[in-house]
């Protein structure tokens, strides 16, 4: 059960105490407060909004405006979760004026508590700039879908030496910048496990084993909202899909047949 308002620095305790933790994406009022009330310390209101609530086929499209929204929703039902807020692409790569502004709109606008960029080095100086004027800031590093087509697809990085020692010198300058936490997406356990011991902070791991010290999914995913095979990373830990398909092909029946409404449903 939900219990103490969660802030930035129980994270680094979680890690000091060796505490494992839980996060899950939000994106909603509704799902936002069930996972509050069940006691998750962190809500992610990730672009992959983007992708499961508005069909996008990339997170590239989402916007400020959507990212505001959501972000609202969520805190709207959260009383005791850390909400932090996903920038959208190019909301903070074009410039520091603008990073900083949308940052702020996030905090202001939306009511997040942190936000979340992804990249490595190049954007250690922008994090060092929005931690400075008291804006908390989550990394993101490893596969970052904004960097999909850079990338040449969703695959998983860090799988040579240059590329797991490049990620490493990633997490130490956005540590030395001021990140309170790491996400560390699509990379081999055994770098983020080394990543991990590495760093201060804590890490938060998507595909990355399970030495990471807290883990992320997509609430879609592992509610089984998300129709297809999903990555091997993902647990299912319920068939939403299809419950909602059961409790339709119900309501579809009982109308058909006029078993609904009855006498109690009517004035
Ligand atoms: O947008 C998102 O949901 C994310 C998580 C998968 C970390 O960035």
């Amino acid at each position: 059960m939900a219990e103490k308002k969660i802030r930035v620095d129980d994270f680094l305790k979680y890690k000091e105490e060796k505490k494992k933790f839980s996060v899950l994406t939000a994106y909603n009022f509704q799902i936002a407060k069930i996972l509050d009330t069940a006691g998750v310390p962190m809500l992610l209101v990730g672009d992959s909004v983007g992708m499961v609530e508005a069909g996008y086929d990339s997170t590239l499209p989402v916007t400020m405006g959507e990212i505001i929204y959501h972000t609202r929703s969520v805190r709207r039902g959260v009383s005791s979760a850390f909400v932090v807020a996903d920038m959208p692409f190019m909301s903070y790569q074009a410039g520091l004026r603008d990073a900083l502004k949308n940052a702020g709109r996030l905090i202001k606008k939306g009511g997040a508590e942190a936000v979340k960029i992804e990249g490595g080095l190049c954007v250690a100086p922008t994090v060092r700039a929005m931690t400075e004027i008291g804006i908390p800031v989550m990394g993101h590093i490893g596969l970052t879908p904004q960097s999909v087509n850079a990338l040449g697809g969703y695959k998983v990085q860090g799988k040579t030496k240059d590329e797991a020692s490049r990620l490493l010198e990633d997490a130490r300058a956005l540590e030395s910048a001021g990140i309170f936490a790491l996400v560390l997406e699509g990379v081999p356990a055994t770098l983020a496990s080394e990543v991990t011991r590495e760093l201060k902070i804590p890490t938060i791991g998507i595909g990355a084993g399970s030495g990471t010290d807290g883990q992320v999914l997509v609430i879609n995913d592992m509610l089984g909202l998300t129709p297809g095979k999903l990555p091997r990373f993902v647990k299912k830990y319920a068939d939403l899909e299809g419950i909602i398909t059961k409790a339709t092909t119900g309501f579809i029946d009982e109308v058909r047949d006029g078993e609904f409404p009855k006498k109690e449903h009517s004035y």
